[in-house]
């Protein structure tokens, strides 16, 4: 049987990593694209999730670099001739210490914010964006003539999004997770995840024709470094449905926003 290729970025670590070792668990065929930024992270990861290299291999793939983009999709070209599942894992957010400080000055009653210089908050923008959109963008582009090139199999993408982004959770009071969302904390990250699910939903309509998978899943707040000791949920939990989409069969569901309970509103 012909094995699944399947690339994830950013998965030297945390829920990428995660979701790499569930794969290779619980689907004997497919092969992993262990995407990181660090060759030398890639490979020590790639090496605990498999020391005999039969099912992982690590590809060096900067989300911000397009030359970097370039040489992972020529790369994956050569040695594979196709991609069968892209997950759009890679994503930082850069305003947690700015979101600590403000929940502590909260707690602590002072409602008084500091102003940030218009160039620091823009600076913010763009190095939040340059991960979680621009990249994502730029490595669904790069690796389409590979996806579509999937073998027996409809291509599957999978944004790995947060319900921090959904315009819906935040807004509507008889959502359960309103009172945390609905703060006024975190815009650089939530926007840039907002924008990620249009994204999505872009390539789900993009691929529909052709029977793609396209979907997004909200990990929920995870104990990775990403969430900086604000605690979360294990990584074993956050992959499953990560997992499950990246997994879906040729009925599955394309261009939907879900976690493992189902559906989250947009
Ligand atoms: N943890 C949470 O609470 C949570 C909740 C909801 C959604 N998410 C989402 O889940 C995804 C994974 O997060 P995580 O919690 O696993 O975070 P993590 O442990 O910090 O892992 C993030 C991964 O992204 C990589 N990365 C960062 N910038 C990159 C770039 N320019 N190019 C390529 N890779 C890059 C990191 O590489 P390095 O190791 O080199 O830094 C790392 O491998 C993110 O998209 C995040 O937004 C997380």
């Amino acid at each position: 049987m012909a094995q699944t290729i399947v690339l994830i970025t950013g998965a030297n670590q945390g829920i990428g990593f995660e979701v790499a070792k569930q794969i290779l668990e619980s689907h004997k065929t497919y092969y992993i694209l262990l995407g990181s930024r660090d060759p030398e992270r890639g490979a020590q990861a790639a090496a605990e999730l498999d020391p005999t290299s039969a099912s992982v291999e690590p590809i060096t793939i900067d989300v911000t670099d397009d030359a970097s983009i370039e040489r992972a999709a020529e790369q994956v070209a050569s040695k594979h001739g196709r991609l069968d599942v892209l997950i759009n894992n890679a994503g930082i957010n850069n305003e947690i210490d700015i979101a600590l400080a403000r929940m502590k000055r909260q707690k602590e009653g002072i409602t008084e914010e500091p102003t940030m210089p218009l160039a620091e908050l823009r600076k913010l923008y763009r190095e939040a964006y340059e991960v979680n959109v621009f990249g994502a963008a730029a490595v669904t582009e790069a690796f389409i003539p590979l996806l579509e090139k999937t073998a027996a199999l409809p291509p599957r993408i999978v944004f790995v999004s947060s319900h921090t982004g959904s315009m819906g959770v935040r807004s509507d009071p008889s959502q359960e997770m309103y009172p945390r969302q609905h703060k006024a904390i975190g815009p650089v990250y939530r926007s840039s995840k907002a924008a990620f699910n249009m994204l999505m939903l872009h390539y789900a309509a993009l691929f529909e024709d052709k029977g793609g998978k396209v979907n997004a899943s909200c990990p929920n707040l995870t104990a990775t470094n990403f969430a900086r000791g604000m605690g979360g949920r294990p990584v074993s939990e956050s992959a499953v449905n990560i997992v499950r989409l990246a997994t879906l069969a040729e009925g599955g569901e394309t261009g939907t926003y879900s976690d493992e309970n189902g559906p989250v509103p947009w």
